[in-house]
Formats: structure tokens, sequence, C-alpha cells
């Protein structure tokens, strides 16, 4: 693993995912691979639990931590080749990102999708500027169209919370106040169709993931249909991809509530995090004992301290 971008990256996600596990045992055991090297994270959004999990992370594996939160704390840059840079940009990408990565021994990017440019995102345009610009490793930290580290971790904390070799897992839309990226579910997806689970989607008509996301999933349009015997209930909103970064309007409630969590297979209920208590999810749903969305956000720390493992031993930074 050069980089760690999307699912691409990895050999094996099942594999991965129990080094992950096996990490949570023993954080501090490789203290040694990260000494006198050190990450940069680059925060172009908010963020709590990656900020933290990441910092967190590198520094089990004795590596020193920057944070930049690009947006704020730096010149504005600039991403277009040939720009005539005579208005707000003050950095072009080329010169910013080549100036960072002198600095960094592995760079850590978060940032979002326009929502109105879908070319644009789909192409992963700002992740593809830094990584022409920079010549060390890069940590995908969630970017336009994907969320590896939670997606890994998502994973890693299925198999720890699941007795069943091939449990089935149900990732759910759900309603929100506003247009959301698609990236966790996309990211999600892309995961689940390479892992040992029985995979299903289930969202209103016009929420249909692209393809090359949704893959081999079984896409069900009832949500009552698709808890049936789930084992696994993964809520998250996204935005429409068909009509990009719209919410459209629908008839049914599909917030999750203790009545539908009743249909599954005493289903544990995951989401990511942040989640909008009463619009998302029901809070009868996130205090029951079978949430499992902080064990899950804990395991963001053991998950990416894998990722980071693994580069720091196949890159010899
Ligand atoms: N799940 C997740 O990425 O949380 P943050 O946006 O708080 O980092």
């Amino acid at each position: 693993m050069k980089n760690f971008l999307n699912v691409n990256d990895v050999n094996d996600v099942e594999v991965l995912a129990q080094q992950a596990i096996d990490i949570k045992k023993n954080k501090f055991a490789y203290k040694h691979l990260g000494e006198n090297k050190t990450m940069v994270l680059i925060f172009l959004n908010s963020s709590l639990r990656t900020r933290i999990s990441t910092q967190k992370a590198a520094q089990n594996l004795g590596m020193q931590t920057i944070i930049l939160n690009l947006t704020q704390d730096s010149w504005q840059m600039e991403y277009e080749d040939g720009a005539i840079m005579n208005g707000t940009t003050a950095e072009h990408i080329k010169e910013g990102a080549a100036v960072i990565s002198e600095y960094a021994d592995i760079i850590g990017i978060r940032s979002f999708p326009t929502l109105t440019d879908k070319e644009k995102d789909y192409s992963e345009f700002v992740l593809h500027k830094f990584l022409e610009n920079v010549n060390v490793p890069i940590v995908n930290m969630e970017s336009a169209t994907v969320h590896p580290l939670q997606s890994l971790t998502d994973l890693m904390t299925i198999r720890e919370f699941s007795n069943k070799k091939k449990p089935k897992v149900v990732l759910t839309w759900a309603p929100h106040i506003k247009p959301l990226p698609q990236c966790v579910a996309n990211s999600f997806a892309e995961w689940m169709n390479k892992a040992d689970v029985e995979f299903v989607i289930t969202h209103p008509k016009g929420y249909e993931l692209a393809e090359r996301f949704s893959g081999k999933a079984n896409i069900e349009y009832n949500q009552a249909e698709a808890f049936k015997n789930a084992d696994f209930i993964y809520a998250k909103n996204w935005s429409s991809y068909l009509d990009y970064g719209k919410i459209l309007p629908i008839d049914e409630d599909w917030m999750i509530t203790d009545k539908k969590m009743q249909l599954t297979n005493q289903a544990k209920f995951m989401h990511c995090l942040p989640a909008r208590r009463n619009v998302v999810v029901a809070d009868d749903v996130l205090d029951a004992a079978y949430s499992i969305v902080i064990q899950q956000a804990a395991n963001r720390e053991n998950a990416t301290q894998a990722v980071i493992k693994t580069i720091l031993e196949n890159n010899q930074v």
C-alpha cells in the first residue's frame, strides 16, 4: 500500500480489518515504526472523530502530528492550472502541496464534494491535485466520493460484534435537513461488496448510488422488507446522485426507530456520526443497548493505525 485513497489500495479488506482488531489489543507495540516521522493532517472541512482518532493513531505509532485547517489557517489555495491569480487565491496547489510534503512523511487530507459539480466531485479533483504535487504517501480522511478510514472501521466493528461468518448487513438511507455527500454510503458499499457479508441497500427511489459503488449489492426500496433478518443496520443520509446534490421529496418516513429495529434479527445499530437525533435516528435507537455507535467511533483509532502502520512498513518513509 503506497497511498490509502480507496478500497482499491487494499489487497484484502478482511485481513486489514483483522489487523485493526489485533492492533487494538496492543496499541503501542509498533511505537518504533514512526519515530522521528511526522504526519500532517490537512482539513478543508469540519471533523471531530477523524481529527482526533487520526492523531491518536499516528502518535500510537510514535509519529508527531501537525494539523492544518487549510481554509482557515493558511493562504487561500488555487487548484486550477493556468489560473491568473489576481483574485482571492494567494497560493497555488503546485507550491502549497509540494511545500507541505517537504515537512511530512505522510499526509492526511479531508476534502468534501461541492455537491454542485458532479463531474469534478467524482473525478476526485482536490485529492488528485494533492497527489500530483506531493512526494509522500497520502491517507484519504474523507474525500468527494469516499471515506475509506470510516469503512475499514465499519468492517472491523462488524467483525467484532458478529459471531456469524456471513452476517446480513443493511445500509439504509435516512432523512436529513441538508444535502449531504454520498461518500460514506459509496465507501461503505464498496467495502461491503468486497467483504464476506450478505449486503442490502435500502433507499427511496431517486437515491440510487453510482453503480460503481453499489456494485453487486441487493437494492430493496421497501425499508421494512430490507430490515427483516438483518444483523446490522447501518444508517446514513445522502443527497441524490442522479439529481446531483438534491434532497428529493419522499412520502414515507425513513427515520430509524426502535419499532423498525424490532423487524430485524436483534440487529446492532451503526452510524458513522455525527447523527441528528430524531431526524436521522430516534433517541430510542441511539440510547438502546443495541446501538454500537460509540464503540464504532472508538474503533476509528485502531483502523487508522492499521493503515498508517502498513504505509510506514511498505514505503519505509
Ligand atoms: N465519521 C466521521 O468522519 O466523523 P467526523 O466528520 O467528525 O470526522
